[in-house]
Formats: structure tokens, C-alpha cells, sequence
């Protein structure tokens, strides 16, 4: 899409004109600037970093500070691509005043063109309160990790049909909320093509199949970096972890052997310097 920063009205103007939408992760200044090279629409800083980045178990440790330092750093390696800030656990359960003050920190600190956060009808008052404080605000539904414990672990959504009326129900109140955006996750096509639909904003999908208006995936899965379990949804596009494995390997390898470094990667003196340096050296001998 070149190097216009896309906003909100080319996101509607493209669902509008059934153009998909790219969106994925990213946590880091050299991955945003790759992102924004390859043409992406969107990048989220989502919370996921905390087991891309971290190494944690899940996102729940994951802190305020922790993803506006990493948003800091994709808005300088992205600074053309639509930027979301992912807001953690604890940043806008306790209160609208909490969840406000938290939005608005992602805006002011790291540049964000919006945030997103987890949640149906429960987080509607939030996301008004955050709306009225003049953020853009992406809705998040279906599989919601952070609150993956009431809703019987890491599990696809609605794939009853009492549970898809519930993400049905989620999704209608969202855009009725004001919410510019929404993105589903891991929730059957069958449910989420009818969602997309029916709404006039844009409805992106994580594993919640083709017929949204846009794809969302996980940098980390999607390049191989992240090897401790992958999703169903997810495409591997490249094996990171074997291509920088076997090259940590070869240099391991080579140290060892004395085959790194080579004359080419070594400073030599300036000439004549040499000889004048080995008179010098003579007082020590
Ligand atoms: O944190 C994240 O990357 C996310 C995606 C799983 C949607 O929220």
C-alpha cells in the first residue's frame, strides 16, 4: 500500500471495497521496520510478547511498562504503519478511570494509533470511557487469552451454537459501543463470516477463518521463531529458530577451529606503522 499511513476511514473504505486488511505482531524495532517494508497494513504490540519476548508461560505477567517500552520501539521501526498498543492484564479491568489513563499512556508515551483490548459486553463501559477520551479502539472477542481460565483454557469459541450466540452477541455490542475495529480469535468461519456481515466496521480474524476483512498472526509463529507450541491457525512462512540455530552453530564451530575471524575481518595497520611499532615494541623485549 506504499508509504501512506493507512487510518480508520481506509480500514472501512477497504472492507467496503473487499480489499483484506494485513495485520500482525511485532515487539521490536528491526521486526517493525521489516513489517512496514513488506507492506503490512497494521502491526500490534500485542501482550503475546510476554511468552515471544519473555519466555513467560502466558500474558498475564505482562506489565503496562513492558508494552509501552516495546510500542517505543516499534512506532520508531514503523513510523508509516498503523500501530496498535495491546493493553495487559490489570490495565483496565479495575476501572473506566484505570483502563483511560492506561489507553492514553500508550498515545502520549509510544505514539499508538490505537489500542486494543479483550472482551465483549463486560468491557463496554471501558471502551466508551476510552472512546470519549478521544483513543481508537479495537474490540477483541472469542478466544481472549487473558481471561483464557473462565472460559476453559486456550479453546476455540462458539463452535456450539449457544456459544456462538454469545461471540454473536459480544460482536454486536462492541460495534454498538463505538468501537472502531473488532478482531476475533479462534472462533469457527461459520460464526465469524456471519459477523463480518453484519458489521459495518472491520472484523479481523486470528484463526477465526477467510471471509473476515482482514488476517492477524503472530510474527513469532509465523516466521518460526517461537517453537513451544503452535495453533492451529497458524501458517509458518520461514524457520527462524533452525536458520539463526544452525548459524549460532557455525560460529560456534568456527571459533573453535580458528577459522573465525579471517584476515577480512581484521584492522591491519596503517603503512609503515608497522615497522615503527615493532621498534617501540623493542624496550619491552
Ligand atoms: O497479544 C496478542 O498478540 C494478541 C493476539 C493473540 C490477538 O492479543
Amino acid at each position: 500500500m506504499g508509504n501512506k499511513k493507512l487510518m480508520v476511514h481506509d480500514f472501512i473504505r477497504m472492507k467496503q471495497e473487499g480489499k483484506k486488511i494485513t495485520w500482525v505482531t511485532s515487539y521490536d524495532f528491526p521486526t517493525a521496520q521489516f513489517a512496514e517494508a513488506a507492506g503490512m497494513d497494521m502491526i500490534l504490540v500485542g501482550d503475546s510478547l510476554g511468552m515471544c519476548v519473555y519466555g513467560y508461560e502466558s500474558t498475564v505477567p505482562v506489565t503496562m511498562d513492558q508494552c509501552i517500552v516495546h510500542c517505543e520501539a516499534v512506532r520508531r521501526g514503523a513510523p508509516n504503519t498503523f500501530v496498535v498498543g495491546d493493553m495487559p492484564l490489570g490495565s483496565y479491568q479495575a476501572s473506566d478511570e484505570d483502563a483511560v489513563q492506561n489507553a492514553i499512556r500508550f498515545v502520549k508515551e509510544a505514539g499508538v494509533d490505537a489500542i486494543k483490548l479483550e472482551g465483549g459486553k463486560r468491557v463496554i463501559s471501558r471502551i466508551k470511557a476510552i472512546l470519549d477520551a478521544g483513543v481508537v479502539v479495537i474490540g477483541h472477542i472469542g478466544l481472549t487469552p487473558q481471561s483464557s481460565g473462565q472460559i476453559g483454557g486456550h479453546k476455540a469459541q462458539g463452535r456450539t451454537a449457544e456459544s456462538a450466540k454469545l461471540v454473536i452477541e459480544d460482536a454486536f455490542a462492541i460495534e454498538e459501543s463505538g468501537a472502531q475495529m473488532l478482531l476475533i480469535e479462534a472462533v469457527p468461519p461459520e460464526v465469524s463470516s456471519f459477523i463480518a456481515k453484519k458489521l459495518s466496521i472491520p472484523v479481523l480474524s486470528i484463526g477465526a477463518g477467510p471471509d473476515c476483512d482482514g488476517q492477524l498472526l503472530i510474527v513469532s509463529d509465523l516466521i518460526g521463531q517461537f517453537t513451544a507450541f503452535t495453533p492451529k491457525f497458524v501458517k509458518r512462512y520461514a524457520n527462524v529458530a533452525e536458520v539463526v540455530t544452525n548459524a549460532l552453530r557455525q560460529y560456534v564451530t568456527d571459533v573453535r577451529s580458528g577459522l573465525f575471524p579471517g584476515d577480512e575481518h581484521c584492522y591491519h595497520m596503517i603503512k609503515g606503522e608497522e615497522e615503527k611499532l615493532k621498534e617501540m615494541l623493542k624496550e619491552y623485549e
